[in-house]
């Protein structure tokens, strides 16, 4: 049994997520924190909303709410939507927290001794329109990289470039479009990460088996970019975390608050205090998965993340922990993603444009969404959502190849026998070389969901649903009832041991239809099938079961045509 810490990047406090959001952290590292647990591992699974920087106050402001009272909101919006989706953290904190404002101010302090951190006059973009000094996202304009005319002032989404807003061209306020805006001098506190390039690059050149996706930008930023610039960590806001030296005042700092990438990272081990918190457990309960001096050696770290916040994991973040002198857990392994799109298009959340959490769920239920969302996972690409392949894999995986399965199988039971168990006689050699065929799937799909390889284990999983009715169509055991009832029953009781299995395997994919598979079997033995042969034959003759109500219902064309002209323009 190992120890495996798990986090996903945190969403935005701004609004309720898009699928392409979804996909792109949560939604797999869900996944993944499921097959662990289920292969008896100890997980720590972290989450939480990312609740500071200009994001949290243009959208406070839109909604005329204080910044808290608007944050508090839409964290318990998000909790409760990652119910809807089934999403299982054992924790899901808030980059407010007051565990994230010591731990914050505790690095910072320590940066600052390790003589990191320097003190910068700066000039920075004032708006006399609005009377403010314009932090990154006040500011959008075009990318001087790629030429993206919708950059933002702290990161270009186009390209993933980390851009300063000064760094914009023909910028203009994100807050009220005005585009007289001068540049005023300010002091700010500097991250100088710089001086931490070699050590950074050995580490990340220790780092093996990485993602392609994930090496490659966090070199490109290394070496060819100047992501290891020295960046600016406070920003003149009145909601985030008070610039502090610890406990201490920092003199000239007043009235400044950390950069929210400063911080949110940060929020990963102090969502980790804030569950030892809940559980009424002490400080080691989570320093044993964060301090490598306090047991945390011997964890495995792993993060998920979109492809835009690579940069911010493998650079800036890695840069705060080693910085500080401290013996912090770094990451193991980061499984990073690309874009899903939207028919044709974007998933925008500024635009309103494809289908939004809350949405997804009102339409059917998580299991639907899991399973084309994790199948279809932007890996090595993008990849895109229509309504048309939605449709398809839902009617042909769900519908056709698994629900079909368990509904056949139940109700040829419940008709010639009884809602039990048959007994029938031994198996033959369809049998046997359907037990072989298990045991070689079973075993592929096991290494690649250890490896993280999302499409692939979905069609793993898929291929050995697939062999269940493919068995079940050769074995015919409506015709063999006919001739050999006794053959018939043996036949039955495989198929039903075979739905417990498909429980099992599924539980991660689709949790609550693997529930309702268990709940039918009248079991609760969710052993991983190491042992082929033990999980074919984990029911007894005898064992009662029940039939299920339909497990997934097939999407028509009408509700397709639907949905698709419904979702085709922009959210109110
Ligand atoms: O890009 C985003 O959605 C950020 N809120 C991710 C933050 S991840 C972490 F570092 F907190
Ligand atoms: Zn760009």
């Amino acid at each position: 049994m190992a120890r495996i810490l798990i986090t996903s990047a945190l969403p935005y406090i701004n609004g309720i997520k898009h699928l392409g959001n979804l996909v792109g952290s949560q939604l797999p590292a869900d996944l993944y924190a499921r097959y662990c647990r289920a292969r008896g591992h100890e997980v720590m699974f972290i989450c939480a909303t990312d609740e500071h920087g200009t994001p949290a106050e243009l959208a406070a402001a839109k909604t005329g709410e204080p910044v808290a009272d608007y944050c508090a909101r839409m964290h318990q919006v998000q909790t409760d939507l990652a119910h809807g989706f089934r999403l299982s953290f054992d924790h899901y904190g808030r980059s407010s927290s007051p565990q994230n404002h010591r731990l914050t101010q505790h690095f910072a302090g320590r940066l600052r001794a390790a003589g990191l951190i320097a003190e910068v006059s700066e000039k920075q973009v004032y708006s006399p329109a609005d009377g403010r000094f314009l932090p990154d996202r006040y500011i959008e304009g075009t990318c001087p990289n790629c030429g993206y005319e919708r950059a933002r002032g702290d990161q270009c989404e186009n390209c993933t470039k980390q851009l300063d807003p000064t760094d914009l061209i023909n910028p203009r306020s994100a807050i009220s479009g005005a585009t007289d805006l001068e540049v005023r001098e300010t002091k700010h506190l500097y991250l100088r990460q710089s001086l931490m390039r070699d050590q950074l690059d050995r580490w990340l050149d220790s780092q093996t088996g990485w993602p392609i996706l994930t090496t490659s930008i966090a070199k490109k930023w290394l070496h060819d970019g100047d992501g290891l610039r020295d960046r600016g960590i406070t920003r003149d806001l009145d909601w985030g975390i008070p610039v502090k030296d610890g406990e201490n005042d920092w003199p000239g700092m007043e009235g400044k608050v950390f950069y929210v990438w400063f911080d949110a990272p940060i929020e990963y081990i102090a969502a980790t205090a804030e569950w030892a918190e809940a559980q009424g457990k002490d400080d080691a309960a989570w320093r044993r998965w964060w301090r490598t001096d306090e047991g945390a050696d011997d964890v495995r770290y792993v993060q998920f993340m979109g492809k835009d916040n690579v940069p911010f994991h493998t650079l800036s973040f890695p840069a705060t922990l080693m910085g500080s002198g401290e013996p912090w857990k770094l990451v193991d392994y980061i499984k990073s993603f690309n874009y899903l799109n939207y028919d044709g298009g974007q998933f925008s959340t500024s635009q309103g444009r494809g289908v939004f959490m809350d949405q997804a769920l009102d339409l059917l239920p998580s299991d639907y969404w899991r399973w084309w969302l994790l199948s279809h996972a932007p890996e090595s690409n993008d990849s895109e959502f229509t309504w048309e392949n939605f449709q398809a894999s839902v009617n042909k995986d769900l519908a056709d190849v698994l629900g079909n399965f368990v509904s056949r199988v139940t109700k040829f039971c419940r008709s010639k026998f009884d809602e039990a168990v048959p007994e029938g006689g031994t198996w033959g050699d369809r049998e046997k070389a359907l037990e072989q065929a298990l045991a070689t799937r079973i075993a592929a799909y096991d290494r690649q969901m250890a490896a993280m390889e999302i499409r692939k284990s979905a069609a793993e999983l898929r291929a050995i649903w697939v062999l269940g009715n493919e068995y079940l169509q050769e074995a015919a055991p409506w015709a063999t009832f006919k001739t050999d009832p006794e053959a018939a029953a043996m036949q039955v009781r495989l198929a039903l041991n075979l739905i417990r299995l498909y429980a099992v395997l599924s539980r991660p994919f689709i949790p609550d239809a693997a529930w309702s598979m268990m709940a039918a079997l009248e079991s609760e033995d969710w052993t991983w099938p190491e042992d082929v042969r033990a999980a074919l034959t984990t029911l007894p003759a005898g064992h009662a079961f029940t039939v299920p109500e339909v497990l997934f219902a097939k999407i028509t064309d009408d509700a397709r045509e639907d949905w698709a002209a419904r979702f085709a323009g922009a959210r109110d």
